[in-house]
């Protein structure tokens, strides 16, 4: 595990930043496996002008997200697919028929979490997977519970995760499930970044030194053999 302190949020930004963009340049096929939430949104931004300043090229990379909300249309202001159209795939130039995320208006949302693990697989696994990480130690949504659910999957929010995230949704409807990548595809990815400001001070300290256990998911990574942590003191 490889860690880096930064001393603010841009700088933090920056360092990733620049390991995602090493990434595409040295693979420009690269499958990345992508995250939403605040926490990326300095990253975005730097590779978005990086590639209208003609530096990076995304025209041959594959994203991958880790999440949806479960119930709202891709359109709606706070669907991850929206944040990611608005964030990120509307200012580079990819090919957006390339880019994945779990469609939260499925239906069958069981068959939609294994069509989602089969495109992975079919993809050849993600080559770089970018991870936020939640105050309870949440990757992607995958919630403390008693065991590591492998799987894609939908999930029931856990009290923690509302709390944190409901400021998003100021007049309310914020979804009580999501789908979410399982652990086994996060795990399967060559490599791991994970970013986390000085709020997440504490639930880093206990994912990476304590105990590995599905009461904090992020534990797991203990156990991943190429993960890059960057965090930011302030
Ligand atoms: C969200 C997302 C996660 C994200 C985390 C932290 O709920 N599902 O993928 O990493 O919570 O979000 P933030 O970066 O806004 O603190």
């Amino acid at each position: 595990m490889k860690l880096f302190f930064e001393t603010d949020y841009e700088k933090m930004s920056r360092r990733a930043a620049g390991i995602i963009a090493a990434q595409v340049i040295n693979r420009p096929k690269s499958v990345l496996g992508l995250a939403t939430g605040s926490s990326p949104l300095g990253i975005y931004k730097l590779l978005a002008g990086w590639n209208r300043a003609g530096e990076l090229d995304f025209s041959k990379v594959t994203t991958v997200n880790l999440d949806e909300y479960y119930g709202l249309e891709p359109t709606h202001e706070q669907s991850y697919r929206r944040f990611m159209n608005d964030n990120l795939f509307n200012k580079i130039n990819i090919d957006k028929a390339r880019t994945f995320v779990p469609d939260g208006m499925a239906k069958d949302f069981e068959k939609e979490c294994a069509d989602y693990d089969g495109l992975i697989e079919a993809l050849g696994g993600i080559d770089l997977q970018l991870l936020g990480i939640g105050y309870n130690g949440h990757i992607g949504f995958n919630e403390p519970g008693d065991s590591f659910e492998a799987a894609t999957h939908r999930v029931k929010l856990t009290e923690s995760t509302m709390a944190a995230n409901s400021r998003f949704f100021p007049d309310g409807g914020m979804p009580e499930y999501a789908l979410t990548m399982g652990m086994r595809a996060i795990m399967g990815a060559r490599k791991i970044l994970l970013i986390a400001g000085a709020e997440k001070a504490e639930i880093i300290e206990r994912a990476v030194k304590g105990p590995v256990t599905p009461a904090v998911p992020a534990s797991l990574l203990q156990l991943h053999p190429d993960v890059t942590i960057v965090t930011a003191a302030k």
